[in-house]
């Protein structure tokens, strides 16, 4: 039997993982799981924004397991990973580091706007302070990540993009320049790439306070979407225009029945519907969605034991192999100083 294809794709433990990150990422991983051999990393070296703060990361990675038995990621077959508890992963990014241009980082999109937010008084989201070395080297350690366990493919959210393009272009140079270690890993990016908060604003995310979370309880989401944000007002027999209610995004990204959506839409378009009835639709879709996962996670919360034992096991895991990689990179980079004589 030839072995499987690897994954490697991870999150930082900042909190509760919520729609966006199922629709972009987690549904993806829950259904490649049993095709690949999966690595699932909770990569806490990189909470550089809440580096301050750990007790926070610590509850972090427990709630970012929880999530992830919740959806359905199988332990036994997939490892799940605690990086910091894989210091290769710190060893792997020293050496790369040398293998990558400041001025390459310095194009990556995602890092450019971070250190400008970082920077930036006027931004509220972001807490102000100088930039830290961190930032340099944590896009590096994700490259060192997915290089770990020389994966094949990546699946995350759009965001991710250019940190795997950076991981291909550090594995072409690695592989040229000294042995060929490592695959070129492929990315791939969920159903929804990237779904709006509930406020109708840019993107879901925690800082933003617009999520709905995996374990929100279904009173919890029916309050959620009753506050959201529907498009221009109008009268209840007032014909709307789709495009201009994010409500039907949510409907496409989460409600099954196309078919009656697609009804929705037209009767939405010529008689009008009130917004009450589209979020009910939209609280039912998305508790029928929430449903098993909740019921997974009282089953998970009833015995922490159990998830104790997904982190421990998969980190494991992770530290066999990534043992044989650090010894195909000191092979590759000639570093056995001790075998001259
Ligand atoms: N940077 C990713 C995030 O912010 C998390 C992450 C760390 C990751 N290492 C990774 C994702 C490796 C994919 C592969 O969500």
């Amino acid at each position: 039997m030839t072995e499987r294809k690897r994954i490697l794709t991870g999150i930082r433990p900042t909190g509760a993982l919520h729609l966006g990150h199922y629709a972009g990422a987690l549904e993806n991983w829950v259904r490649l799981q049993k095709e690949y051999d999966c690595y699932f990393l909770i990569a806490d070296y990189q909470v550089s924004d809440y580096a301050d703060d750990i007790p926070r990361v610590r509850d972090a990675v427990w709630e970012v397991a929880l999530d992830w038995l919740a959806v359905g990621l199988d332990p036994e077959g997939s490892s799940f990973v605690i990086e910091s508890l894989v210091p290769e992963h710190a060893e792997l990014t020293t050496w790369l580091s040398w293998f990558l241009p400041v001025a390459m980082l310095e194009r990556n999109p995602t890092l450019k706007a971070e250190m400008a937010a970082m920077e930036n008084p006027e931004d509220p989201n972001a807490e102000r302070k100088a930039v830290p070395v961190a930032f340099y080297t944590y896009p590096v350690m994700q490259v060192a990540n997915i290089l770990m366990p020389r994966a094949h493919l990546v699946p995350v959210g759009e965001d991710q993009l250019p940190h795997i393009e950076l991981t291909r272009e550090t594995a072409r140079r690695f592989n040229h320049r000294f042995k060929n270690v490592f695959p070129e890993p492929e990315a791939l990016v969920g159903r929804i790439p990237r779904l709006l908060g509930t406020d109708g604003n840019a993107k879901m995310s925690k800082s933003r306070g617009n999520t709905i979370d995996l374990k929100d309880s279904a009173e919890t989401v029916a309050r959620k979407i009753k506050r959201m944000y529907a498009g221009p007002p109008r009268e209840l027999d007032e014909p709307g225009t789709v495009e201009e209610n994010p409500i039907f995004l949510y409907l496409d990204a989460f409600d099954p029945d196309t078919q009656a959506v697609a009804e929705l839409k037209q009767r939405y378009e010529t008689a009008g519907v009130g917004n009450k009835e589209l979020k009910d639709r939209l609280t039912v879709a998305i508790n029928t969605l929430l449903d098993p996962f909740r019921d997974r996670r009282a089953k998970y919360e009833g015995n922490m034991g159990l998830v104790r034992e997904a982190l421990e096991h998969g980190t494991n895991r992770m530290r066999v192999i990534a043992r044989e990689t650090m010894e195909m990179v000191r092979d590759a980079l000639d570093l056995n100083y001790l075998e001259k004589y």
